[in-house]
């Protein structure tokens, strides 16, 4: 695993950005560069600095394929707390060339949801995977909605909500956690470590915990951010902030090994 540890939040999306960037430029097959998304307010550098790329005419967007980590069940594309709604609002809308059926989003209207997730599997598969995961994580330390326990090899589903999460999340839905839905259907943890490469961004005190379990905790469902330790192509872009509970061995070990990528 490669933790890149930057100053803020700031220079941690921009690294992100560059980096993906750097990826979708250098995709050499005929193929679609296929990128997984999440949303949340961890993204939000990341997607401005790709939108500014793409709109100064350095990043096209015409050859990628996206796919979301997740949506909430029974909210519709326009409610403005649905993920198809954030995405479109913070990223598509603003790219230039990214084509709108090259756009994957689980359908939390779907009248079988467990068919649209198994659909949604499928779509993946024929898109031949996912070559980049951008995630970020909760303070449970979830990716995508796969909350503490959740199977670490799962596959995309309808997961339950932990009241922590609903909390965690109540701030979107005018500060009460009951109009957050109870439920989301979400890639599993093991669609994400599928990837050929999944890039985690971990920002802000509230994430510190989460950061020393996903890096030096043990792989367990406790903590399903823990998977990527199992994954040969796993990054962590995290902030200062952040690594609060590393360990002063493991902070400087990876600003030692990392020094080339501070910003
Ligand atoms: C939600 C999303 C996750 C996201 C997490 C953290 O629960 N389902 O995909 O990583 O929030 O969000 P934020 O980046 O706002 O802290």
């Amino acid at each position: 695993m490669r933790v890149i540890i930057q100053d803020n939040y700031e220079k941690m999306c921009l690294w992100a950005a560059r980096y993906i960037a750097g990826k979708i430029r250098s995709h050499a097959e005929e193929r679609p560069f296929v990128l997984g998304l999440p949303t949340g307010s961890s993204p939000i550098g990341v997607y401005r600095e790709l939108i500014r790329m793409n709109r100064a005419g350095e990043l096209s967007f015409a050859n990628v394929v996206t796919f979301n980590m997740d949506e909430y069940l029974g909210l519709p594309h326009e409610h403005d707390q649905s993920y198809w709604y954030f995405m479109h609002d913070n990223f598509f809308n603003h790219l230039v060339d990214m084509k709108p059926e090259n756009i994957h989003i689980l359908d939390g209207m779907a009248e079988d949801p467990e068919a649209e997730c198994r659909s949604y599997e499928g779509k993946i598969a024929a898109c031949g995977g996912i070559d980049l995961f951008l995630g970020g994580i909760g303070v449970d330390g979830h990716i995508a909605f796969n909350e503490p326990f959740t199977s670490l090899s799962s596959r995309t589903g309808v997961r339950s909500l932990t009241t922590d999460t609903r909390i965690v999340n109540s701030r979107f839905f005018g500060g009460d956690p009951e109009k957050v839905p109870e439920q989301a259907l979400s890639v599993g943890v093991g669609t994400v470590t599928d990837a050929r490469e999944v890039l985690i961004l971990i920002s802000g005190h509230n994430k510190a915990r989460a950061l020393a379990a996903t890096v030096e905790g043990g792989v367990s469902q406790r903590w399903t951010c823990s998977a990527l330790q199992l994954h040969n192509g796993a990054i962590i872009a995290c902030d200062e902030e952040a690594c609060g509970e590393l360990t002063v061995d493991t902070y400087k070990y990876f600003l030692d090994i990392e020094r080339g990528e501070r910003l």
